[in-house]
């Protein structure tokens, strides 16, 4: 069953029936303000973290669900009904709903009784504030006299004390009203230099700024005593709950279509002019006023927008497909890229499932984060690679987390991950392959942020390795710390209090529990260090690379196979866990995955076995689960894995980020159907026929599939912020159409479905545009090139000889 369609013209899916299984979700600007935006106008926004800057209230968990937003109501002072035109918070049932979900913004139309009204939401670039852009049209045949209603509820900026801190909180709320704007300020007469504003474009019949005033004592959003009544109190909050809402009154022609535009925005004022005058507690508004005139008028509203259009239509013709399949060109082309750049931004912190007041950004999240949208942003990867690798501490270990607002690592969370450090290399490689800049190993980058303890990043490469050669456990494997890229194998810390963190207890020494994971990952690490090295001029560093890649191949071949996959850990007692010989989680897909894509095993059969491991034990119709058989019961030695249910999350669910591993994995031996198979059985669009079940937005990766041993099996939950969607990118991008940036030039090596006979791919690449024809002649994966017109030896596309040449590619598969 669907809910929508997708309009691939538009690029937007639009939703055509309003009670999606749960909100479905968009996201709104790109680089300091964000807002999330459900397809009923529920949602928050925030300006650069959503814990402490936090502009409008939501309630998370609510009943019912998805309350807080950006609500506007109409009413019909003949008939004195009202209406949400985004149908929620009244619920009214409306005629027409679509909720047109766009690249960085949301339209949501309908109609009630021969109004039809259509809002358009989204962020300019570069601005602090989010404009609503409304049309109303009155498609009646007499004359309508409407009354228009907005409403948002300001957060007292940082949310996690704002939904706990009601002594203080209740008492501090500040407005002021001016013209048709209300400026939220609380705290801004002591130490706060920021406010936030609300203005509307017409003049006001009304307002109100104190939440109970407009909704009325005992009642909620569906109803409020001023909509109801169709009078504003004109309220001025003191303390309780601030919120902004305006009354406009229009009266309409036949046909008449009126426009009238909201802004909601974030302002910081200077220091030392913050105040209207000296004395003065009103806020100096010298800076703001310009602004919000601007965005007031329809014009600058309509350039805006068109701005932000070409903006994402130029990201995403970095990398465009034309393949047999709709659902490989639908995700590559619109939603995959989008979701890449969304999880860029944001990385884990705010979503439906994300609060926004935990996590801050992780280390080796944003790490692969960045092998999603490296090619579409460069400056901004390479930034945020700066910003990764100043967290770094001496060790080469690192923080898990850093705060977007202060760049510091959290030391509330700390280190000890083993497998964080070696994230950066696979990210510094993406970047210089993409881009060519090995200017950015010169960078000199602290450690922890600590001045004078600058080194070149290249050093913090070398560190990265180092950190795992230091910390090799009784196997020779590495040793895993608190958890490594499986948050929840927890084989150090033995928690059996209760709300205890599995993350941060650390009970045992962690000098046995080794990860078989982070082998693998060191493999692919140390090689893509050694290649890098190579090209970098320094070849004694490689050579030790390459041998350190080699012995740690040994070692996992040696402690790391179980015969017919690879073993996924040792515990603190050295007891085999992903081992045939175990009850439970006798089989892990993280270490086929990656160990595949780090070569282990290569010469030898391990690869097919592990591989035909995963189809026979771990393969579902939904995707491939994280491990079997479930664990059924708590177990002391593993942590938060056994917490959870059968078939949720880490144990046995179908945790999407890992199944590209596989797919990766089976284009390396070569077999196109199978990755593919693997692709499509997750990807949200083909899934789209299946909302009913699935049950997150079809255009996006949700971070987990319900498995086989749920008994909701198929269903999605987390939707949006997770590294499926980076991966997922490079899986298909990179391995299936097989395009991938190297030193050297543009890597040709598709491992395509033996039924594709062709299919295109536009790329920007290297200042170059390289349009890349692939012809299936023969039923294998070998390939030849020709390159405007000459065959060239080899799988690798030379770097183009000048900005701006188009390159005309030729390949033959057989
Ligand atoms: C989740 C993991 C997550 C971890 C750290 C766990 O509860 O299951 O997916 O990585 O928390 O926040
Ligand atoms: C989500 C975390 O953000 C990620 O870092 C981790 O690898 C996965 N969960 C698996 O536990």
């Amino acid at each position: 069953m669907r809910f929508g369609y997708f309009d691939d013209e538009n690029r937007e899916y639009v939703i055509t029936q309003p009670d999606t299984p749960l909100p479905w979700l968009n996201y709104l600007g790109d680089e300091d303000y964000f807002g999330l935006i459900s397809n009923t106008a529920g949602g928050y926004t925030f300006y650069r973290d959503a814990r402490l800057r936090r502009l409008t209230r939501y309630r998370y968990n609510n009943v019912p669900t998805d309350r807080g937003g950006r609500y506007l109501y109409l009413r019909d002072n003949q008939s004195e009904q009202y209406w949400s035109p985004t149908w929620q918070p009244t619920g009214r049932q409306l005629e027409n709903y679509a909720c047109h979900v766009g690249l960085g913004y949301t339209k949501i139309s309908s109609e009630y009784s021969d109004i039809k009204a259509e809002i358009r939401y989204f962020i300019p670039l570069g601005q602090t504030l989010e404009v609503w852009q409304l049309h109303l049209t009155n498609q009646r045949e007499k004359t309508a006299d409407i009354s228009l209603f907005s409403c948002v509820e300001f957060c007292l900026w940082d949310a996690l004390d704002d939904a706990t801190n009601f002594q203080r909180n209740l008492n501090i709320g500040e407005v002021e009203v001016e013209d048709s704007v209300i400026y939220h300020k609380t705290e801004y007469r002591e130490r706060r230099n920021h406010f936030a504003y609300f203005a509307c474009s017409e003049p006001v019949d009304g307002f109100d700024t104190q939440r109970d005033s407009f909704l009325g004592a005992y009642r909620g959003w569906d109803k409020p005593q001023s909509v109801e009544s169709g009078v504003s109190s004109n309220s001025i909050a003191h303390g309780w709950s601030p919120i902004g809402s305006h009354h406009v009154h229009l009266v309409m022609e036949p046909g008449e279509v009126r426009k009238v535009n909201f802004l909601l925005g974030y302002q910081e004022n200077p220091a030392d002019s913050k105040f209207e005058s000296e004395g003065s507690q009103i806020i100096n508004k010298q800076f703001v006023l310009p602004t919000i005139k601007r965005f007031l008028k329809s014009s600058e509203v309509e350039a805006a927008f068109a701005e932000l259009s070409t903006y994402w239509n130029d990201l995403l013709s970095i990398y465009q497909v034309k393949t047999p399949d709709e659902h490989t060109n639908r995700m590559v082309n619109i939603w995959n890229a989008y979701q890449c750049l969304i999880t860029f931004n944001l990385s884990r912190s705010a979503s439906y499932y994300e609060s926004g007041i935990g996590r801050g950004m992780g280390f080796r999240d944003s790490n692969q984060d960045l092998l999603g949208f490296v090619h579409m942003l460069p400056g901004r990867a390479r930034q945020r690679i700066l910003d990764l690798a100043a967290t770094q501490l001496e060790s080469g270990g690192a923080y898990h987390q850093y705060q977007p607002l202060t760049k510091r690592g959290n030391d509330a969370v700390g280190g000890n991950f083993n497998d964080d450090p070696l994230w950066l290399v696979l990210s510094v490689t993406a970047y210089i392959k993409e881009t060519g800049d090995f200017d950015i190993l010169e960078e000199l980058i602290p450690f922890d942020n600590q001045p004078g303890s600058e080194r070149p990043l290249y050093e913090h490469l070398q560190r990265s390795i180092q950190y795992t050669l230091d910390r090799l456990g009784p196997h020779g494997l590495p040793l895993i710390g608190r958890a490594d890229w499986n948050d929840c194998l927890n084989l150090n810390t033995f928690s059996s209090e209760p709300g205890e963190s599995f993350q941060t207890t650390t009970a045992m020494d962690g000098k046995t529990a080794e990860s078989v994971f982070i082998a693998g990952l060191f493999v692919l690490a140390v090689t893509e260090l050694a290649e890098l090295a190579d090209v970098y001029g320094k070849s004694v560093d490689a050579g030790i690379y390459r041998d350190a890649a080699v012995d740690m191949k040994d070692t996992t071949l040696q402690h790391g196979w179980d015969g017919d996959w690879f073993l996924r850990a040792y515990d603190h007692y050295g007891q085999k866990i992903g081992s045939n010989q175990n009850q439970e989680g006798q089989i892990f897909i993280e270490p086929q995955g990656m160990c595949i894509m780090a070569g282990i095993g290569r010469n030898g059969s391990h690869a097919e076995s592990a591989l035909m491991a995963v189809q026979k034990r771990l393969l579902t119709t939904h995707g491939i689960v994280l491990q079997q058989p479930a664990y059924s019961k708590y177990y002391l030695q593993l942590g938060e894995i056994s917490s959870y249910p059968p078939g949720y999350k880490e144990n046995a669910g179908i945790f999407c980020h890992t199944n590209p591993w596989i797919m990766i994995a089976e284009t390396i031996q070569g077999n196109g159907d199978q990755a593919l198979d693997y692709y499509l059985r997750i990807n949200p669009s083909q899934r789209e026929a299946i909302s009913e079940i699935h049950r997150c937005e079809p255009y996006v990766y949700a971070q987990m599939i319900a498995g086989r041993d749920a008994p909701t099996h198929g269903e999605a939950k987390n939707s949006w912020l997770s590294g499926t969607a980076a991966w997922n990118y490079v899986a298909i991008t990179q391995w299936i159409l097989g395009i991938r940036p190297s030193y050297k030039g543009l890597q040709v090596e598709p491992v395509i479905p033996k039924s594709w006979s062709d299919f295109s791919v536009r790329r920007k690449y290297r200042g170059a545009i390289y349009n890349i024809e692939v012809k299936r002649v023969g039923p294998g994966n070998q390939v030849s090139i020709e390159v405007d017109g000459k065959a060239v030896d080899g799988t690798v596309v030379p770097l183009p000889q000048s900005d701006g040449q188009q390159v005309h590619v030729s390949v033959a598969i057989k």
